[in-house]
């Protein structure tokens, strides 16, 4: 009895000492490496910020969510979640980033991640106009705001120690060639294509560097996808017979490049700063054209409504034509990708852009 009694008491404390060192373990490589990631951009990464404010780009009703944590329709354009909750999962925080925006989270919430993002948004001031919605610099101040909430909460050293440790994440700019620049009037008589992606790349630079002085030291610029490939553009190009749009990828790739070679230039710049460029284009490019490979049999058209033009009020419970399965369509309305392509993105990204700050 005694000596089974003894066994079993040390086992115990085998097994504690096992789950101590554990936890230690991942208490270090999560807490210190990264405690919380911040987002910027667009609906590639709002989490419902559109919500509170008057605008029409907007996805806060059924079916938008349906297969999010109890079929919420949270305000992200997908069925489920999207990228930056992957990474934040993948990461060891939590399987969701809030939305800056929405009351029902608190600065104890926000502090281990905050999306700033607002679908529609652009780099060009002018992109945000279109659809009333948060421009980049806004974002930038609504950061500012969560600093001082982030001090109160933590109080100075943590918070500012939690800034320089937390991973930045910027995604946007397709909304400045879709919904702006090839859209309305306007930027295309000022400015041509190229010296368009220059202005564009021009305030990604200015946004980093503010971001730098605020005390953000580990950031990902994110790239373009292969935005010919949308749904809604593929449904508009009658003479391309419905493939992707040649332009539209082109223009991606030489952004993506201007962008590429910003990240190089301004790790030279600011001394510190640990900056990497997140480029999506050739895991999405793959996933569209070799569909199979992934698992999906859908790729032309988005898995709600009739899949064709589709996004925002228009994809909404009222049609009856949406899909059963989203996880067999690489895009869930004609904007956007289901939450199946949002993690296999986020997971490529992870394993690749993002590792160096995993470790
Ligand atoms: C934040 O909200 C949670 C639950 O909703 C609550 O328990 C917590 O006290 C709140 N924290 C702050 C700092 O307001
Ligand atoms: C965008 O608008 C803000 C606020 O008015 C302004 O400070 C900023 O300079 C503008 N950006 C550009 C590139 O014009």
């Amino acid at each position: 009895m005694m000596k089974g009694g003894h066994a079993k008491k040390l086992l115990f404390t085998n097994i504690l000492c096992i789950l101590l060192l554990h936890w230690l373990d991942l208490s270090f490589v999560i807490s210190t490496k990264v405690p919380a990631i911040i987002v910027f951009g667009d609906s590639s990464v709002d989490a419902g910020n559109n919500n509170f404010i008057s605008t029409v780009a907007r996805s806060n009703f059924q079916p938008y969510g349906r297969d999010f944590m109890g079929g919420k329709p949270t305000g992200r354009f997908s069925n489920g979640r999207i990228a930056t909750d992957f990474i934040s999962e993948a990461f060891g925080i939590k399987p969701y980033i809030p939305a800056y925006l929405d009351p029902s989270y608190n600065i104890s919430q926000f502090s281990t991640g905050v999306s700033f993002a607002s679908a529609a948004t652009g780099y060009d001031n002018a992109t945000s106009d279109v659809l009333s919605v948060i421009p980049l610099w806004k974002q930038l101040e609504y950061y500012k705001e969560y600093q001082k909430k982030l001090g109160t909460y933590l109080g100075e050293k943590k918070a500012k120690d939690t800034i320089t440790k937390s991973l930045h994440i910027i995604s946007l700019g397709t909304n400045d060639f879709l919904e702006n620049y090839y859209a309305i009037p306007g930027r295309a008589s000022q400015y041509t294509p190229s010296q368009y992606q220059n202005f564009l790349a021009g305030i990604a630079e200015n946004f980093i560097h503010r971001l730098y002085d605020l005390g953000a030291k580990k950031i990902s610029l994110g790239g373009l996808p292969p935005m010919g490939c949308l749904p809604l553009e593929r449904t508009t190009n009658f003479a391309g017979g419905n493939d992707c749009v040649s332009n539209y990828n082109n223009i991606a790739l030489e952004f993506n490049d201007k962008l590429n070679k910003l990240t190089t230039k301004l790790k030279k710049d600011i001394p510190g700063v640990k900056l990497v460029f997140s480029n999506p284009y050739d895991i999405l490019f793959r996933v569209v054209k070799k569909p199979g490979q992934f698992g999906f049999q859908v790729t032309s058209m988005a898995c709600c409504a009739t899949g064709m033009f589709e996004m925002g009020y228009a994809c909404s419970r009222a049609s009856f034509f949406s899909c059963v399965d989203a996880s067999r369509y690489v895009f869930w309305d004609s904007f956007h990708p289901t939450e199946k392509t949002n993690g296999i993105v986020a997971n490529y990204l992870v394993k690749s852009a993002l590792a160096q700050f995993l470790h």
